[in-house]
């Protein structure tokens, strides 16, 4: 693991000013841009394992999951729950399929671009147990809010999906953002360092560890 992880550079130094204005317009207007073929697919696919695997267990989302540690983590601990790891990137989720010998049964790594993924789970009227969302792209300039999640149109999807949402960072302002972006919408969270030593849960939070940086988690019944 490299210990050479650069801290996130930006040019925001505090919440962004439009941050109240995105997220009422986009809790406001709900987003209804075409879904993608391929997403669409993916979402089949998912249904299909979930109705073999028994559609009543909890269900358990691990989006923007990498190389699937933290969703193989998770579904050991958790053998009642339905883990689906998603993530956009097939090169990382290959490489989960072969660092790994084994895979549990109820884990399921699935290539899809989460904005469309979690729209038609919200679509069907599915609702999360937990939903982890470890170290997504922080979109650090301050002209890429509406790429972070809580800046991006499908927010609201993301919130009617439910569970206990689960986030981390190496950049505390992006969680504070998320942190403020809930309270726009009805909703309170928790917001702390993590131990500076604590087991690392994914690849991308040991390398910041190894690093030196101090990572963050937020917390949130959603
Ligand atoms: C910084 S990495 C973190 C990966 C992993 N959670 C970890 O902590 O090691 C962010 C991941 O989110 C994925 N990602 C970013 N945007 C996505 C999207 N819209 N849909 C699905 N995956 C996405 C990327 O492919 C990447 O694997």
């Amino acid at each position: 693991m490299f210990a050479n992880s650069r801290s996130v550079t930006t040019n925001q130094t505090s919440i962004h000013d439009d941050l109240d204005r995105v997220v009422r317009r986009h809790l406001q207007h709900p987003w209804r841009a075409p879904i993608a073929d391929h997403d669409v697919q993916a979402f089949r696919r998912l249904q299909q394992w979930r109705d073999a695997q028994g559609s009543e267990r909890p269900l358990m989302l691990d989006s923007g999951c990498g190389t699937g540690r933290s969703s193989r983590a998770l579904a050991s601990q958790n053998p009642n729950a339905l883990v689906v790891g998603v993530d956009q990137s097939a090169v990382r989720l290959d490489r989960a399929t072969r660092r790994f010998e084994t895979l549990p049964d109820n884990l399921l790594l699935l290539r899809a671009d989460c904005a469309g993924l979690w729209r038609l789970m919200a679509g069907e009227g599915w609702q999360l147990h937990r939903h982890q969302i470890l170290y997504p792209n922080p979109w650090p300039k301050s002209a890429h809010l509406k790429r972070r999640w809580h800046g991006h149109p499908v927010w609201p999807t993301l919130l009617s999906l439910g569970g206990e949402l689960e986030m981390r960072s190496n950049w505390p302002l992006y969680l504070q953002e998320v942190q403020a972006a809930l309270k726009i919408s009805g909703i309170q969270a928790t917001l702390s360092a993590l131990p500076e030593q604590h087991e690392p849960l994914t690849d991308f939070e040991e390398k910041y560890q190894a690093s030196g940086q101090l990572n963050w988690r937020l917390t949130a019944s959603l």
